[in-house]
């Protein structure tokens, strides 16, 4: 069994340039549909952070969160850069996973965020270590590595005996500030099958040197402080130019499928909250962030609503993510997300000053867009697959890559590089193709995400404009499905 994002690929030619252009202009524009969700990098792999959060630092936006491929579970959290949201670079880890650290404890540190300290010149990153509560690290560069403080920060001491759940740190006007959730377990209102648990948001003001919180907290929460006050996580907020307050937020529900979009926003901490439900399900998806966007014509800010969304289903690595601009109304007010398949956002930004990364996947001659409707689909093993192209340049070809997880793989994965004369001849009887390489992976040499691997060991293959290329993709595995790992959703 293995899956594959539908049709995926990535070719490159040698002696051929790429063809990504540098950045002369401060000002970009993307478009985000509700569709389109997986998210690669400049070498095609599939961006590996979940529970993402973007803010842009120096000449780049950064996005950052936890690693799912190495373990199948939360472990390390990794960093991309920018300029303009659409050609990201992996930077690698922001600290190494595979050495103690205060987050050893549950693997992965979850919902990263880094604040940057323009008085210490020190680049701030909070995670949540589970019960030990928030660990704080510190770094020169946004994609690290951070350097571990050796006490967690402190909260509120009125939560001692609650777990520290969710969080967002953030900055606005030189002050640092916090919200976050705390879990309890020992709810005596918690149900035989639901709510397990309850969990209330707060907010808090940082210390000056954005390492630890000034133990002071205030409420989020509507006047109601019903059932949906009691579930909020997984929060994101900013502060306005006139010191609004808005803390968006969703129902308890990890990376999951869909839950209550809520808005809170209050004129000042200590103010009552006016509660709001953007949306039933977060349109399948649940918050990551807020990711703030400075318009090139003004200085307004568009504020842009992610979450970590299907594709996923059973897998978190194989999550994808959806962006769109909040809408606000005179008064203040957030129009609902609008979830229609058939929407399209584009939205005009600033972007970043530094040039424009390019990567195997970028320049490659010839290979599928970058931005599609991919899915995750779960058939090689019932079928031996096959993509085919048309050589648009003359060259060598320098590598043919594909995206492809793990999953149990005892069989191994073959895949071979071929040249053919025609689609007729192509699927006659007894035709042979020319087999220009072949490639073969176990699932250990696979990842828990859409990673690319390269589909022909040969490196020295001359092409011809107009030849017709193809790769087989096969791997009959008939070893019993690992329910627990992978399921295929029928
Ligand atoms: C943290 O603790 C370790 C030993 O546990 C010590 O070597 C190190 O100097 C400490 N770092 C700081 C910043 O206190
Ligand atoms: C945060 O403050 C508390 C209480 O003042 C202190 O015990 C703790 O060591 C501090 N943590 C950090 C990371 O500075
Ligand atoms: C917040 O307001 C309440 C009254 O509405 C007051 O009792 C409380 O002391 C205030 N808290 C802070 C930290 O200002
Ligand atoms: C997610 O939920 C929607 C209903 O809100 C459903 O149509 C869709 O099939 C679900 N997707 C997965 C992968 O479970
Ligand atoms: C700030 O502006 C918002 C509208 O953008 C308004 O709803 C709110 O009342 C204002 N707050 C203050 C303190 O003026
Ligand atoms: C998005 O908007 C920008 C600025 O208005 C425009 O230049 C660009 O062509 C638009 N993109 C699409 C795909 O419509
Ligand atoms: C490279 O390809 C050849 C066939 O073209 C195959 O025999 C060999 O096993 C392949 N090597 C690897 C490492 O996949
Ligand atoms: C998978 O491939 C690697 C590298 O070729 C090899 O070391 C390992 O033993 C293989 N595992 C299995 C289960 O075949
Ligand atoms: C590459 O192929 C050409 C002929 O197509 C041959 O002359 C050359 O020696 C090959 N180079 C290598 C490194 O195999």
């Amino acid at each position: 069994m293995h899956w594959t994002a539908s049709a995926l690929l990535l070719l490159s030619a040698a002696l051929l340039g790429g063809g990504v252009e540098a950045s002369s202009s401060p000002a970009s524009s993307i478009v985000w549909t509700n569709t389109q969700r997986f998210l690669f990098d400049v070498d095609g792999n599939q961006i590996d952070a979940y529970g993402s959060k973007i803010n842009l630092f120096q000449g780049s936006y950064y996005l950052y969160g936890n690693s799912f491929s190495t373990t199948g579970s939360a472990f390390g959290i990794k960093s991309y850069s920018s300029p303009d949201l659409k050609h990201w670079k992996y930077e690698g880890f922001l600290y190494d996973p595979t050495t103690p650290s205060p987050c050893d404890a549950i693997g992965g540190c979850g919902r990263p965020h880094i604040v940057f300290n323009s008085e210490s010149k020190t680049y701030v990153l909070w995670a949540n270590a589970g019960s030990a509560g928030y660990i704080v690290g510190t770094s020169t560069s946004p994609s690290g590595p951070f350097t571990f403080l050796n006490q967690t920060a402190a909260i509120d001491p009125q939560f001692d005996g609650l777990q520290p759940a969710d969080f967002a740190v953030e900055t606005f006007n030189g002050k640092g500030y916090i919200v976050f959730s705390v879990l309890n377990f020992r709810s005596p209102n918690a149900g035989s099958i639901w709510p397990p648990i309850f969990q209330t948001l707060h907010i808090s003001e940082l210390t000056p040197d954005y390492t630890n919180t000034t133990l002071t907290s205030y409420r989020v929460t509507s006047p109601a402080m019903d059932l949906i006050d009691q579930e909020t996580e997984s929060p994101d907020f900013f502060v306005t130019e006139n010191g609004t307050f808005y803390v968006f937020a969703s129902n308890t529900c990890g990376y999951c499928n869909g839950s209550i979009a809520l808005m809170y926003r209050a004129n000042s901490l200590n103010a009552t909250w006016d509660r709001q439900i953007l949306s039933g399900y977060s349109c399948n998806g649940q918050l990551e962030g807020i990711l703030p966007l400075q318009s090139p014509q003004n200085k307004a800010i568009d504020y842009i609503w992610h979450s970590t969304s299907v594709p996923g289903g059973p897998r978190t690595g194989f999550s994808g993510h959806i962006f769109q601009p909040l809408q606000f109304a005179s008064d203040g007010s957030v129009h609902d997300l609008n979830c229609a398949s058939s929407a399209a956002f584009n939205v005009s930004f600033v972007s970043g000053s530094d040039s424009l990364p390019s990567g195997v996947a970028s320049s490659a001659v010839d290979g599928s867009p970058m931005f599609a409707d991919y899915e995750a689909v779960c058939d090689s093993d019932q079928f031996t697959l096959y993509q085919t192209w048309q050589a648009s340049q003359s060259g060598s070809i320098k590598s043919v890559s594909v995206n492809v997880a793990s999953s149990v793989q005892t069989v191994p994965l073959t895949m071979t590089l071929f040249k053919f004369n025609s689609y007729q001849h192509l699927t006659a009887p007894e035709y042979k193709w020319t087999t220009y390489g072949s490639a073969s992976y176990n699932a250990s040499a696979l990842t828990f995400v859409f990673d690319t691997v390269v589909a022909s060991n040969s490196s020295n293959v001359t092409v011809s404009k107009g030849d017709l290329l193809g790769y087989s993709f096969a791997g009959a595995d008939f070893a019993p499905k690992d329910w627990g790992r992978t399921r295929c959703v029928a």
